[in-house]
């Protein structure tokens, strides 16, 4: 099957060839060797292991472990989640098996990329060196480091309570470096003021790559009948990491702001769902793009649309390689002091679209600046000396292309 045309849309990271730059993330859809397998059968690139720990028979994971948060739409239509939150743990696989599924996975796809993701607790340089060397020997092109795993292993002096302490993610990439002559990547946790303060150490520590980001902590929700939030494990639960299309702002974000503090390439992850996700993540300095909640929701064969979308708009644009679009966006982005205060913008609806909804009246009337009357037929209309052109009424109008933005002059 042939997936994608006839652009090139290789990337090299850190040294190493990605056929395309699309990766699945440490998580669910790497529980396997043979998933992983699957997904380069696919048309993946590459993908990250479940991160690995050498005690994995301790690992229990608790059922149910997984909430979700879906938009409402009609009962006849398909649910679309836009977040997941999960309390699911590490691999709970044995460290010698995936050995073998490492080694037998760089045999049997040579021209597939293959992380190892792997953990231990910052007071264990033996722990982190014996894994990342044995990864290595066994084939592994890079290493990951999860310094970012929100809940559960932070408990245990592990994941997010690494990556939230620069001195300590510094530590931990270190002992890895040393320990290997692969590159290695550290996993940032959105759980931080900072995020590009924890890159730059781990930069200044010797660490390849940097990826981001892990789940942003959280509590989807509560069940308003048992009182328990979710996921309910026999009448409680825990705080979890939420993914998908909802925390992708916040990776947007994260990566932008990395970009700027370090030199060595970026992996984004966070809700790319889309091929325009995709792109966004690029364009705001990522060089590789990692993917779990969109393949947990619809399975390998997205890889499929994700290519033919960025292949047509790279065409589109004239985009001749991914490396071509990697940070482009990141000039446009400034301070907000250094954002034109001159240049005025004011709201203008279209009548013939407008439904009548009265939503940006009253939206205008009670968190706007008073600037839309309705007219005796209930069709709003801007007074143009009033509108600040904050666009709120444009978000809020329920039609597309109803209500736009235009220069003050022009109105
Ligand atoms: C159920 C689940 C399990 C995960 N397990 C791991 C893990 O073992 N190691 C890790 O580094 N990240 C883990 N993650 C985080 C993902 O790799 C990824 O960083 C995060 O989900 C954001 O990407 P997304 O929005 O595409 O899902 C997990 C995520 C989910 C949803």
């Amino acid at each position: 099957m042939k997936i994608g045309g006839d652009m090139d849309l290789s990337v090299d990271f850190c040294g190493i060839r990605f056929k395309n730059p699309f990766i699945l993330s440490s998580a669910p859809p790497t529980t396997t060797g043979e998933m992983m397998g699957r997904a380069f059968e696919a048309g993946w690139a590459g993908a990250v292991t479940k991160t690995l720990v050498t005690d994995a028979e301790s690992i229990v994971n608790v059922t149910p472990r997984l909430a979700s948060l879906s938009f409402p739409g009609p009962a006849d239509e398909p649910k679309k989640i836009y977040a997941f939150e999960n309390i699911e743990l590490v691999t709970d696989r044995s460290f010698s098996v995936w050995l073998k599924e490492i080694e037998h996975l760089r045999k049997k796809y040579p021209d597939h990329v293959v992380i190892a993701s792997i953990m231990d607790d910052a007071s264990k340089p033996d722990g982190w060196q014996y894994m990342a060397k044995k990864c290595e020997e066994a084939g592994a092109h890079m290493i990951e480091l999860n310094m970012s795993c929100p809940h559960g292993m932070p408990e245990v002096g592990m994941g997010a309570a690494i990556g939230q302490d620069p001195e300590l993610a510094a530590r931990v990439t270190r002992w890895t470096v040393e320990a290997v002559d692969i590159p290695v990547m550290a996993k940032m946790t959105p759980n931080v003021t900072d995020v590009g303060v924890v890159a730059k150490y781990c930069q200044d520590a010797g660490a390849h790559a940097i990826s981001a980001i892990n789940t942003v902590a959280a509590i989807i929700g509560v069940d308003l009948e048992t009182l328990v939030p979710k996921p309910s494990v026999a009448g409680y639960s825990a705080h979890g990491g939420l993914s998908g299309p909802a925390i992708k702002p916040i990776a947007l974000k994260a990566v932008a702001t990395i970009a700027k503090a370090v030199e060595i390439p970026i992996s984004g992850i966070g809700g790319i769902n889309t091929w325009e996700d995709a792109a966004e993540f690029l364009l705001l300095g990522a060089s590789t793009l990692q993917v779990c909640s969109a393949v947990m929701a619809r399975g390998y064969g997205i890889i499929e649309d994700l290519l033919d979308g960025l292949e047509n708009y790279m065409e589109d644009k004239g985009f001749g390689s991914i490396s071509d679009m990697v940070g482009r966006s990141l000039e446009k982005l400034v301070g907000q002091t250094d954002l034109s205060r001159e240049v005025r913008l004011v709201s203008s609806i279209n009548e013939e679209l407008c439904i009548k909804c009265d939503l940006c009246y009253v939206s205008c009337r009670d968190a706007g600046y008073q600037a839309i009357q309705l007219k005796e037929d209930r069709t709003p209309w801007v007074d143009a000396e009033k509108c600040t052109g904050c666009s709120l009424c444009q978000h809020v109008c329920p039609v597309w292309d109803c209500v736009v933005l235009k220069p003050r002059q022009s109105v």
